[in-house]
């Protein structure tokens, strides 16, 4: 059994939208949406676990009741940080088994190619745990906090982390529980793993697997998409619904201040 983790519970507030960046549309259709096709589509996934914010765990629910054809799915209440919400979700599925893969990935990567979700299901399966990554491009130097330069690591041993992150389940399990006893919080959940002494395995992904994060990121994941001709993936009628549904949206999403 393969369970899909989408943390979906933050704010964006790097977006600037006033919004929880998910529900923004990308050529009509919300990012949380489509990064859900993405593994609702992957013939090797069999499950989806949400975790949105408690305010607005009924709205997704609400939008996803009226997707026809998406794989098994539930959504749960999140945490304050994506560690949080991440381990909310390991703990929904309490019936999976062991050796059963957990797969997190971020409800702001919609650009994941099926090959990556496959490569990394292969691969923690076989492994243990994997995680998409793609090499650095920049340079990147090691910092002092007053700003000087205290190392330049060698690039070619540097990748940079994407999701999907997947892992064995009594792995994950186990990482989460010790992160939580010591009061650990990293910055993705395969350093959580690190700190068992596991070894976390790369599967080459491709740069388009962007996160969306800043304004530039919506140009930026418009020309990916026009590229990726996904739109013969997607049901026509979905797109369509689409139209309607998303005044809907715009009415309905809760706006924060900052
Ligand atoms: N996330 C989450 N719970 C949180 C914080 C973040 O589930 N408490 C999710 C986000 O919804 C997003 C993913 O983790 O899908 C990656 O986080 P990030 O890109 O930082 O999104 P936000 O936290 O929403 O954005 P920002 O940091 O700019 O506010
Ligand atoms: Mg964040």
């Amino acid at each position: 059994m393969v369970t899909a983790i989408f943390p979906a519970a933050g704010k964006g507030r790097r977006m600037q939208a006033g919004m929880n960046k998910a529900f923004m549309e990308l050529a009509g259709i919300p990012i949380l949406v489509r990064t859900l096709l993405k593994f609702s589509d992957c013939q090797a996934v069999d499950r989806l676990v949400i975790a949105a914010a408690e305010p607005e765990v009924q709205f997704v629910r609400d939008i996803l009741k009226r997707l026809p054809g998406l794989k098994p799915w539930q959504v749960v209440a999140g945490g304050s940080e994506r560690q949080y919400s991440v381990w909310k979700g390991i703990q929904a599925i309490e019936d999976a088994a062991e050796d059963d893969i957990i797969l997190v990935h971020d409800a702001a990567r919609p650009l994941v190619s099926d090959r990556v979700i496959r490569e990394t299901i292969r691969t923690a399966a076989a492994k243990g745990a994997a995680i998409a990554a793609v090499p650095a491009k920049n340079t990147i130097k090691l910092c002092s906090t007053a700003g000087e330069v205290v190392e330049t690591p060698d690039r070619s041993l540097l990748w940079e982390v994407q999701t999907p992150q997947g892992f064995r389940r009594d792995i994950l399990v186990r990482a989460n529980e010790q992160a939580a006893a010591d009061g650990f919080l990293g910055t993705d959940d395969a350093s959580l793993v690190e700190r068992l002494g596991e070894t976390v395995h790369i599967v080459a992904s491709d740069y388009r697997n962007i996160k969306i994060t800043t304004p530039e990121d919506i140009l930026i994941a418009t020309s990916f998409l026009a590229e990726e001709q996904e739109k013969s993936l997607l049901k026509s009628n979905l797109e369509n619904m689409f139209k309607t549904f998303t005044e809907e949206i715009r009415e309905k999403f809760i706006r924060y201040e900052d």
